[in-house]
């Protein structure tokens, strides 16, 4: 059985096929000649925390697919009043073919992996996002060939969006520097993975410095869904915001990716954001593809 849990539990190879599939998925829809391998399979998407994107990517490419997507918000299922992931895991499992959650807490995602039986896909949790970030490899490929040997600079908060892309950078073999308060880095847990696999990865105080050179550059909300110290964290990341002088330092040309939602005047710019080198609707667009290619992936249908 194949979970979809972290890319540095997935080999290189099938992560690119994944995105294989999902480009030709991609060009299959433009041209109206969709498929549907998954008919009659159903997904079963929870929800602990807020969403747009991947709420709607995941439901529309289930159907695509021609299968069915169930919603369940954490509140509403008996999880929200205290059944236990495990007993959850072993009863939607009699009903449903694939499983997709989002939460805080990454152990409830891997307790719900081992006691499912069927595959577990992760929908965001506070540790990591790995969907996300297969989108925005496809993304830039799409724009510019090859990420191998490119470099990436990650700017601002050292969370979730930011662990799968320093997962990412060892697997597809590309640079990474992070420019982040110290407060506020990776977790330790990910960068002694990264250490462990022989990945170096770069961290600076100055934003500058990690977006030199740089051929993607990226950020995040300073607030994620869960963190309460607004007040703080806007105070220490004040100085990361990515703005057009930044854009500078960067290649000449770079792109700008976001996973959304954004906060124009916090992280990013609005000039950025909406500019000539962002491609963050691409960006959101390639959720869907990819995600479509992760569900053929996880059930053995590519
Ligand atoms: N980028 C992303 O995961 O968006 P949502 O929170 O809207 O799903
Ligand atoms: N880091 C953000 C990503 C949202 C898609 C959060 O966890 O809220």
């Amino acid at each position: 059985m194949r979970h979809f849990l972290d890319l540095a539990d997935i080999s290189a190879q099938d992560l690119r096929s994944i995105l294989s599939k999902a480009v030709e998925l991609k060009k299959a829809r433009a041209a109206g000649k969709e498929t549907r391998p998954l008919a009659g399979k159903k997904l079963a998407m929870i929800f602990e925390k807020n969403s747009t994107r991947t709420r709607v990517s995941f439901e529309v490419g289930m159907m695509e697919l021609g299968g069915h997507a169930i919603y369940l918000s954490g509140k509403e299922t008996q999880i929200g009043r205290g059944e236990t992931i495990a007993d959850t895991a072993k009863v939607l499992s009699r009903y449903v073919d694939i499983m997709m959650l989002r939460c805080h807490d990454h152990t409830m995602l891997t307790g719900l992996a081992s006691h499912a039986t069927v595959s577990v896909i992760n929908g965001l949790t506070d540790y990591s996002h790995p969907c996300q970030i297969m989108a925005d490899i496809m993304t830039y490929e799409e724009h510019r060939g090859p990420i191998t040997g490119r470099k990436i600079a990650w700017i601002g908060d050292g969370n979730n969006v930011c662990n799968s892309f320093i997962s990412a950078s060892g697997l597809f073999d590309f640079r990474i520097a992070i420019a982040c308060p110290k407060a506020l880095a990776p977790s330790h847990e990910m960068l002694a993975w990264a250490k462990s696999h022989a990945r170096e990865v770069e961290v600076y105080s100055k934003p500058e410095d990690a977006a030199r050179n740089a051929h993607l550059v990226v950020t995040d909300t300073w607030v994620s869904m869960g963190d309460l110290d607004r007040k703080k964290r806007i105070a220490l990341l004040t100085p990361y915001q990515v703005d057009s002088t930044l854009m500078q330092s960067a290649d000449k040309d770079a792109l700008f990716m976001h996973c959304l939602p954004a906060h124009r005047g916090e992280e990013v710019t609005a000039e950025v954001l909406d500019g000539s080198q962002s491609v963050v609707w691409d960006e959101a667009e390639n959720r869907l593809h990819v995600q479509k290619a992760i569900m053929l992936w996880c059930l053995e249908k590519m």
